[in-house]
């Protein structure tokens, strides 16, 4: 016996080296023990694709089938795509997930229960794949995966909605769904690389994703693990920045793109979706923020929540000025998303003396020198910026030791590179300031 979770693994290497036949083999053990797993149902399908066996359009209709009735819709979409490119037909199977889970859907909105994918870790009873395959061994892993569920009638009564599409008219859905591009990709594959450009966001169908991001020393900080549902590369999107994470596949996945033609599909509820879509980005920034930010570090998830709470949230528009040099320093500030430039005046004209981006904490020197702010703040893009007022900074810089070092050193390593864009001496250290 093994459990299902290392069943698949195997089966998705032996696929992934070519070995269709022995892959069938292990997906079909899983049918036959867990006959609700449409997944490996699914993959039977795909293994006797590969082997060039047509009887494979029968299982994936099925699958479909079964995956809009117990509240799957994205893989049933996996089947019909499927189907449509080995030339079978499958507006069917589109038009009842449009029927189902669009916005004017009956079984959208009421309590509703999904039949899952069995437990990873259930140990099943597996063939020898060494050993030869009997004779018909496709023949009836297909007709094991076709019929698999024929026999329950039990589905649940209503549906989850399908996170923003279900926010949809069925006319916008049915366009929307026609340019969603599918990609089927295998264990370890990339989707998207941080730092790179980016103008679709995707849907995951099945598989699991990892989120992670880097820092400066390139150590990866994980972000998040995906599933079943879960929109991701919304952020790059939506600021025209580059991709803040970055994201691939933990297990084999199936994910749907949207890109550019998605997003002319949409038209009329285009503002609708970009606004859900923000606040999937805010959401993430939040915890993002929570998860890499030295401000965060030190506290317990409890606590970095209560921080966060502190804080107030500010949109600013560009051109907007955040901090006037030479005024009082207010508090802190912590920049979610957007660009601010730090510049100080000269007889000249102002000097820019730096660039301040998502995750960047800013205000801090005034606060620890109890000087005046020795440089503007602007908004150069359309900008997020959490504030959390000065006395309160006082007193978790004096309760917690970490947060004035991580401050300090970044006021310290700050007016040095001030003072090189300046051409000025840097003042001898026991000069300094420092509380
Ligand atoms: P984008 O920056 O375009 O590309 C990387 C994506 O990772 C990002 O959009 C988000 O969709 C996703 N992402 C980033 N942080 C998280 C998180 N904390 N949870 C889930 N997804 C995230």
């Amino acid at each position: 016996m093994v459990s299902l979770g290392d069943v698949k693994r195997s089966a998705a290497t032996l696929y992934a080296q070519g070995q269709h036949l022995a892959a069938l083999r292990l997906y079909d053990a899983i049918v036959a023990a867990q006959p609700l797993d449409y997944d490996a149902r699914l993959r039977v399908a795909d293994c006797a694709l590969a082997l060039g066996d047509r009887g494979a359009a029968q299982v994936y209709r099925a699958v479909g089938w079964y995956c809009l009735k117990s509240g799957h819709p994205l893989p049933a979409l996996v089947c019909a795509r499927v189907l449509e490119a080995h030339g079978g037909e499958a507006g069917d199977l589109t038009a009842a997930l449009v029927a189902h889970y669009g916005s004017a859907s009956e079984l959208l909105g009421k309590v509703a229960a999904r039949i899952s994918l069995p437990a990873d870790e259930l140990a099943i009873p597996i063939p020898d794949v060494r050993q030869p395959a009997p004779p018909d061994a496709v023949a009836a892993a297909l007709a094991r995966a076709e019929q698999a569920t024929a026999a329950l009638e039990d589905f649940p009564e209503a549906v989850h909605a399908i996170p923003l599409l279900s926010a949809m008219s069925e006319a916008a859905l049915r366009r929307v769904l026609s340019t969603m591009l599918l990609k089927r990709l295998p264990a370890g594959a990339f989707v998207i690389r941080e730092g790179e450009p980016g103008t679709s966001f995707y849907f995951v169908a099945s598989g699991r994703l990892n989120v992670w991001a880097t820092d400066g020393l390139g150590r990866k900080t994980p972000l998040a693990e995906l599933g079943e549902g879960a929109v991701f590369g919304e952020m790059a999107l939506l600021s025209a920045q580059p991709r803040s994470a970055s994201v691939a596949c933990a297990t084999d996945a199936d994910v749907f793109e949207l890109g550019r033609a998605s997003l002319a599909a949409l038209a009329d509820e285009l503002g609708a979706v970009a606004e859900a879509l923000h606040g999937f980005t805010r959401e993430r920034l939040l915890g993002n923020l929570m998860a890499t930010s030295p401000l965060f570090k030190p506290f317990q998830r409890m606590q970095q929540r209560d921080l966060l709470r502190r804080f107030t949230s500010h949109d600013v528009a560009p051109g907007t000025v955040v901090i006037h040099e030479g005024e009082e320093g207010r508090g802190l500030f912590v920049v979610l998303s957007g660009e601010l430039e730090v510049s100080r005046r000269a007889s000249d004209g102002a000097v820019p003396l730096g660039v301040l981006r998502t995750g960047d904490v800013f205000g801090e020197m005034a606060l620890l020198r109890d000087v005046r702010t020795i440089a503007t703040v602007i908004a150069q893009r359309p900008a997020t910026v959490l504030f959390l007022a000065r006395e309160y900074v006082a007193r978790i810089v004096a309760a917690v030791p970490e947060i004035r070092k991580y401050l300090e050193a970044l006021a310290e390593e700050r007016e040095i590179d001030n003072q090189l864009v300046l051409g000025e001496e840097p003042a001898p250290a026991d000069e300094r300031i420092l509380i």
